[in-house]
């Protein structure tokens, strides 16, 4: 609901990694994320949307040796492609930088200076898998051998894909880098922690204060009681990162640097408001006494990093710590992980080419709560779905009124409503689905305005609009009720606007209106002049869906 004061919230996505396309499971987050930011503005609140692209790390590294460019330029042709398809998929941030920016170099070196002066930070020679032919150390990830558990081939030195085995790289057997393919040797070498431990009471503190969610709460008492390791937050070179202040050859990691970069996303964006009205403060939102809201909408995979490290970094250094890192489950498509052979690895660049992204958005609110459980697109379901709810229910109203009012009023709606009790009931379930909105339960809040759908199409059906015409004396009550019909789906697209912005828009220049927002509901739009009507949405043809998967296998 709108608060007498607007309330000033800071939301951010994950930074996606600059080193691949966006791809449907990623939207997953920034549709949710935009849904939530969108209704805020639309209630009133003062909210901004920043993210980054996540520029560091060595498989960007690789990744660019392989395509002979420097890693500046491969991360800077993702951050163009990716600002490009969240606009066309209508995600509106408002500012979207890279972590490999000035202004998060200068912020990461100052949050490390503070956390060593602190004595939170300390070094320790390790041994780790060494490639001696590519002469790099090897993450994780990068060593693959034999599952020492279920002796499974050809997995990774982290965790087993067979048999969900986790160990360290040197407990697998006949182990192969990855990038050589020679067989890795351990060596020393001295590293940077940073003491997660001393966190453990405070982070216990925050986290029963209901900043993440009941089913992250659980799996964190899990982590509490194995302990908390300290952090290793340096890399040796060959990287590509920041190189650590007084150090020679070492650099930050990336999981330390990525998520400064939603600080140093919105320092830009403050930087880039400075001297102008909306002048933005960088401490008044940041500062440890901050009284504005932090959200951070992020995937399940990354929860250690958002909810321990990240505002145990945050407090050591002396910021405010997050109001909330609300987290979602994955995509699924037809029921299992997307797979390139079976075509439902979907670039977003791809399902562009084939279909309008609204449809895309509403399902996926329609599927979303604000739980960690694994959403399915299931794309037959897409489209019986989308064509049900949207064409056939929700522009369905429109289209049925619409043209009495052009052909036979000249466009002008009647003064008065012809069911004024019907409409305040429409008027009223907007609490209920704010307050969906507010607690991420977007499916909830397209079940209950899809509710209202079938009672204003129901009232279109039984006043019979069509019937009545035929009678020139019935002309007021035609205008009436066709004024209800499209007063009703008005109400509607207020509150479906979050979702589809790009549908409410052509909507609020049919209405001939300016831009709506959640107030405007209580107001019904009566005795002015609209104009024609076309169709809003049109229906989903499954050839496009074929099309689709056709194109990404
Ligand atoms: N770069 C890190 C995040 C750093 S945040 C300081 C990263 N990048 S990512 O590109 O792999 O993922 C970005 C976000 O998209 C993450 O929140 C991740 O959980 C989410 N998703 C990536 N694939 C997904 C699915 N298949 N389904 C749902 N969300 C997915 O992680
Ligand atoms: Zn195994």
């Amino acid at each position: 609901m709108p608060h007498a004061e607007p309330r000033k919230l800071l939301v951010t996505s994950a930074l996606p990694y600059a080193s691949g396309p966006i791809h449907l499971g990623h939207l997953v987050e920034y549709i949710q994320t935009d849904i939530w930011v969108r209704f805020q503005k639309l209630i009133g609140n003062d909210c901004l949307f920043v993210c980054a692209s996540d520029a560091h790390g060595t498989p960007i590294m690789l990744r660019a040796r392989q395509e002979n460019i420097e890693p500046e330029l491969l991360v800077e042709q993702y951050r163009k492609e990716f600002i490009q398809d969240f606009a066309e998929f209508r995600i509106q941030f408002d500012n979207f930088h890279t972590t490999h920016s000035t202004e998060n170099r200068a912020l990461v070196e100052k949050i490390y200076r503070r956390l060593d002066e602190r004595g939170l930070i300390y070094r320790k020679t390790i041994l780790q898998a060494y490639d001696e032919q590519a002469g790099m150390f090897l993450p994780d990830r990068f060593v693959r051998g034999t599952c020492p558990s279920c002796g499974a081939k050809d997995q990774y030195g982290d965790n087993c894909e067979v048999c969900s085995a986790t160990y360290t790289p040197d407990n697998l057997i006949d182990p192969v880098s990855a990038i050589s393919g020679t067989t890795p040797v351990q060596k020393e070498s001295e590293h940077y922690f940073f003491k997660l431990g001393a966190f453990e009471e405070s982070l216990k503190q925050w986290i029963s204060a209901g900043h993440v969610g009941e089913s992250v709460r659980r799996k964190l008492d899990e982590w509490f009681q194995t302990g908390l390791r300290d952090w290793d937050i340096s890399r040796d070179e060959p990287y590509f990162g920041f190189r650590i202040p007084d150090s020679d050859n070492k650099y930050f990691y990336v999981w330390l640097d990525a998520p400064v970069g939603y600080l140093a996303s919105f320092l830009n964006l403050c930087e880039s408001t400075r001297g102008k009205d909306m002048g933005l403060d960088f401490d008044q939102y940041f500062d440890e006494k901050s009284s504005t809201e932090l959200y951070h909408f992020i995937g399940k995979d990354i929860v250690y990093f958002h909810t321990l490290f990240w505002p145990a970094v945050l407090e050591g250094a002396g910021f405010r710590k997050p109001s909330g890192v609300f987290t979602h489950g994955f995509l699924t498509v037809n029921g299992q992980k997307m797979s390139k052979s079976r075509g439902t690895f979907i670039a977003a660049a791809t399902y562009l080419k084939h279909l309008d992204p609204e449809y895309l958005r509403y399902y996926y609110a329609f599927k979303l709560g604000s739980g960690i459980d694994d959403i399915d697109l299931n794309l037959e379901d897409f489209v019986a779905r989308t064509n049900s709810d949207l064409v056939g229910k929700l522009v369905n109203i429109a289209s049925r009124n619409a043209g009495f009012i052009t052909k036979r009023f000249a466009g002008r709606l009647a003064d008065q409503l012809d069911d004024e009790v019907l409409y305040a009931e429409f008027v009223d379930a907007g609490e209920r689905i704010a307050d969906h909105y507010e607690q991420r339960e977007f499916g909830r809040a397209m079940r209950a305005i899809m509710k209202l759908a079938d009672s204003a199409n129901r009232y279109i059906d039984e006043h019979k609009p069509w019937v009545l015409a035929k009678d020139e004396t019935n002309l007021p009550k035609v205008q009436a009720i066709c004024t209800q019909g499209l007063n009703l789906f008005r109400v509607l697209m207020i509150y479906l606007k979050p979702v589809l912005p790009g549908t409410a828009a052509k909507a609020e220049s049919f209405l001939a209106e300016g831009e709506w927002t959640w107030i405007d509901r209580e107001y019904p739009l009566l005795g002015a002049t609209i104009n024609s009507f076309s169709p809003l949405l049109t229906r989903v043809d499954p050839k496009a869906i074929e099309d689709m998967v056709e194109a990404s296998r």
